[in-house]
């Protein structure tokens, strides 16, 4: 790994692919075209707006992020990617609803040179999608080269100097990891013989590390977090990310989770239900794609609270996840936690959430700065899996057998620390006892 003066400077343009060009990638590319023309501030953005502590309390140091640590600018980022459908960014962000259309139409010149190139897909991972702007290679493999010849193209033409690739498609439906993920041999064999377990957001992870770009998946979905695909990227000193952007209600439960568990007020049960009524909500609906989001919402709570550390506090927790699919609601999500707390002697208490949030705002932003501190890991010669980004992610990849970190003040504090290890500063550890030394 590669430390400050050593980490590659960012120079040329930036290519971000995103199979998938609906509501989160579409939010992410107009927003960071109306900050570019100063018509829009990049609110939640820490590579933005973010600013980091150096050295002791008394210093005053505090840069902001973006002048730190050498990542991208945003004059330099180019955007593309893949769909089953043939809008272009600005009619799919106007179909998606979440953008005002007259900020849309202010970038319309813009997001209209953003057009989808044809989609890896197959309706057996997405039941509730049917679009028909897709390849038509035979096999896994083909797909998988035809991808790649994208990737390549749209490099040339756009005069890329590096390009990464975040799964922004509808989430899939739940693949359980067998022979063919175990190493890249059998992968490989897979694609050729079209092997079940191969999904398309596979394929395209796959595509993208053989063509020199990291990866980041923003869904819950099976992808990149098999053992064939870590490999690869280990073999190619690629890193890698995910999984399942961290917004909305999740993010909730990780600031209130870590809170409940530092005061050790114990949990009988949590309820959290949602309704939503854009494209993800439609591909939710199915069975099948609503269990990978399950796994990933409810994983969460545990790994916050470790009912085996305190059986008394949390080990008979009912935590409950419901997604309804409602239209008229669009992308404007809605949800509502009832959790039922308990405190000294065992006195009940109860805490509501109701959130009304929109996800593509929240999506954003981590969307930007993925794409920014993956390209900057890629330059610093990291390689694997990204685990100091797990803050980004409801569902944090980790090496196996190491248990991953969910509370958010945690994986803050590891996110600095990486981005000051990398610079060559000091490491925080809050202990402070020297400031009252004599
Ligand atoms: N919005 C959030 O806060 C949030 C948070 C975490 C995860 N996510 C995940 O991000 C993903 C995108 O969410 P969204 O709200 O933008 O959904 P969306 O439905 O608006 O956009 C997804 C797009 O992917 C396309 N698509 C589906 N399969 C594809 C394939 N194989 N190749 C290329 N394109 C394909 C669809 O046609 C659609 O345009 C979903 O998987 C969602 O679960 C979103």
């Amino acid at each position: 790994m590669k430390t400050g003066k050593n980490i590659q400077k960012p120079e040329g343009k930036l290519g971000i692919l995103t199979p998938g060009i609906g509501a989160v990638s579409t939010t992410f590319m107009a927003g960071v075209l109306a900050a570019r023309r100063g018509i829009g501030q990049p609110f939640g953005s820490i590579s933005q707006m973010g600013k980091i502590r150096l050295g002791k309390r008394t210093d005053n140091r505090e840069p902001r992020v973006k002048d730190f640590v050498p990542i991208a600018s945003l004059n330099d980022l180019v955007f593309g990617g893949w769909d089953i459908f043939t809008d272009n960014a600005y009619e799919s962000a106007l179909n998606a609803g979440v953008l005002d259309k007259d900020l849309l139409n202010e970038l319309k010149d813009e997001l209209s040179t953003i057009k989808p190139m044809p989609a890896v897909f197959d309706t057996n991972y997405i039941k509730n999608l049917h679009g028909d702007y897709v390849k038509k290679e035979a096999t896994k493999m083909e797909l998988a080269k035809a991808v790649m010849a994208d990737i390549e193209r749209f490099k040339k033409e756009n005069s890329c100097s590096r390009m990464l690739m975040i799964w922004t498609a509808s989430t899939e439906v739940y693949v359980e990891i067998s022979a063919v993920h175990q190493t890249l041999e059998n992968f490989e064999k897979g694609l050729v013989n079209n092997d079940p377990g191969i999904s398309p957001s596979m394929i395209y992870a796959y595509a993208a590390l053989k063509s020199g770009l990291p990866f980041v998946n923003g869904a819950p979905n099976l992808s990149n977090d098999v053992p064939a695909i870590i490999e690869l990227s280990n073999q190619l000193n690629l890193p890698i990310a995910g999984k399942d952007f961290k917004t909305g209600q999740t993010l909730m439960k990780t600031i209130l989770g870590p809170g409940l568990k530092a005061r050790l007020l114990g949990i009988d049960g949590w309820f959290s239900t949602n309704i939503l009524g854009n494209r993800d909500g439609e591909v939710l609906d199915d069975a099948g794609s609503f269990k990978t989001k399950e796994v990933s919402k409810l994983s969460v709570l545990d790994s916050i609270l470790e009912p085996e550390k305190y059986p008394e506090l949390y080990k008979d927790m009912y935590h409950k996840v419901r997604i309804n699919y409602y239209p008229p609601k669009g992308d404007d999500k809605e949800s509502w936690d009832n959790i039922d707390i308990f405190g000294w002697l065992g006195y009940k208490m109860q805490i509501k959430v109701n959130f009304l949030c929109k996800d593509s705002i929240l999506a954003a932003p981590v969307v930007l700065d993925l794409a920014l501190f993956m390209d900057l890991a890629q330059r610093a010669g990291m390689k694997g899996i990204q685990e100091w980004l797990s803050f980004y992610f409801k569902s944090p990849q980790t090496k196996e057998g190491l248990a991953p970190l969910h509370d958010i003040f945690l994986q803050k504090i590891k996110f600095e620390n990486t981005l000051r290890h990398l610079m060559e500063e000091d490491l925080i550890t809050h202990l402070g006892l020297d400031y009252y030394e004599e």
